[in-house]
């Protein structure tokens, strides 16, 4: 198994309005998606839509969330994870354990649609790394 498309990167930030409205002014994208609720995931997101990939714009819901312990490191925000397409989740998963890699949780279905896991960021030079099965119907 190789990794495919660099699907996304994941940026955590303390307001989703205020940095869509960076991506629009200061970058001038006009194509960013409606914020919608994961509550099993515990954020809220949205995708800025570029050329060849994404910015995947992460909030907390509350406290509880992911993600709240890195704003609290991170109080402006940052990149928070890099995501890579893969054909299959489980054939994923298996492989990635049979490589000595941590795989964090099992297979869950993310902002895409698609099952999605994660990757321990020691496996991969501090970069939290999360692996998505490549939706079916092109993107
Ligand atoms: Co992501």
């Amino acid at each position: 198994m190789q990794i495919g498309r660099l699907n996304h990167v994941g940026i955590a930030v303390p307001s989703l309005t205020e940095a869509i409205e960076t991506y629009r002014t200061l970058y001038g994208v006009s194509d960013i998606t409606t914020p919608f609720d994961m509550p099993a995931q515990g954020v809220k997101v949205c995708f800025v839509n570029l050329p060849n990939s994404q910015i995947e714009l992460i909030e907390p819901l509350d406290e509880t969330s992911p993600i709240w312990n890195f704003l609290q490191k991170n109080p402006k925000g940052g990149q928070h994870h890099v995501c890579f397409e893969v054909p299959d989740i489980d054939q994923a998963v298996t492989t990635m354990h049979a490589r000595g890699a941590t795989v964090l949780g099992e297979p869950r279905i993310g902002a895409h649609g698609t099952p999605i896991i994660f990757i321990h960021p020691k496996n991969s030079n501090g970069v939290l790394i999360e692996l998505m099965e490549t939706p079916k119907t092109g993107h």
